[in-house]
């Protein structure tokens, strides 16, 4: 704690908090496009703040990515000493990253916490044709279900270009992302600077509508690279957003634009 007033932290996540008008800041130390263990800070520090949230019975949603493979990694059987657990993936995969897909992610966080979770056999995104098959099937609608009574959601924060890329996304496609200056991305949707939905992928699992409903939303990402497109996607957020960001992130969000 005396780390952090030297460092100004705690000035930094009263004013993001204020400024967008989120339930929570937590800024750590650091920079974590720079040092890995920095993303290990974000996942420790989130873990501890889900503790202080966990009563009585919980569906927890979360997406993929890198940052949430980071928060699995710190979550500890302590967490559901109190509270009984279902982590069910937001969303399907993404390409053949298995890693770091949401629903490796979530049987890792059911297992480090002694849980239970659901896995969602389906793709990331899917034709209309295979939507509506998909949606019928009895296995996918339960899950469906658990996804959109979730009380609690963890998902990471994205730069726009750079999600598109890693979801192999066609070129016309980017195009229309940099057309329409979309610069961040959160559980496939696609927001300009002005925190305005620019562009959404066609999936199946959790959808804007479902956040505003969530009541605790923690959203974590950190980095220089992400400050841009962390300090847009909070224009969006909901009031109920726990922020778990880094130094160098949180230097970005305050930035004027
Ligand atoms: C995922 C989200 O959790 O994290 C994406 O579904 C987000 O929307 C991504 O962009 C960020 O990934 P990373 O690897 O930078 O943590």
């Amino acid at each position: 704690e005396m780390m952090k007033e030297l460092a100004g932290l705690n000035e930094m996540e009263m004013k993001i908090q204020k400024r967008f008008q989120l339930q929570q800041v937590v800024v750590v130390p650091g920079n974590s496009d720079e040092s890995s263990w920095v993303k290990k800070e974000l996942g420790r520090a989130c873990s501890s703040s889900i503790k202080k949230h966990l009563v009585g019975k919980n569906i927890i949603a979360v997406t993929g990515g890198t940052t949430m493979a980071a928060v699995a990694e710190m979550l500890t059987p302590e967490i559901s000493q109190k509270s009984e657990n279902l982590f069910v993936p937001a969303r399907g995969g993404i390409g053949n990253d298995v890693e770091n897909q949401a629903n490796t992610i979530c049987a890792k966080m059911a297992d480090q916490t002694n849980s239970q979770h659901r896995v969602f056999h389906i793709p990331d995104q899917v034709s209309q044709q295979g939507y509506k098959a998909f949606i019928n099937e009895p296995s996918i609608r339960e899950v469906l279900q658990l996804i959109s009574s979730a009380n609690i959601v963890i998902h990471g924060i994205g730069e726009a270009m750079a999600m598109a890329k890693r979801r192999n996304t066609s070129q016309s496609e980017c195009d229309k992302l940099i057309q329409n200056k979309a610069v961040a991305e959160a559980f496939g949707y696609y927001f300009n600077e002005n925190g305005e939905v620019v562009h959404k992928l066609s999936t199946i699992g959790f959808q804007l509508e479902d956040l505003m409903k969530t009541k605790d939303v923690f959203a974590v990402a950190g980095g220089f690279s992400k400050g841009k497109a962390i300090q847009a996607y909070l224009k969006r957020a909901p009031n109920s957003t726990i922020l778990i960001t880094d130094e160098a992130a949180a230097k970005g969000i305050l930035k004027e634009i």
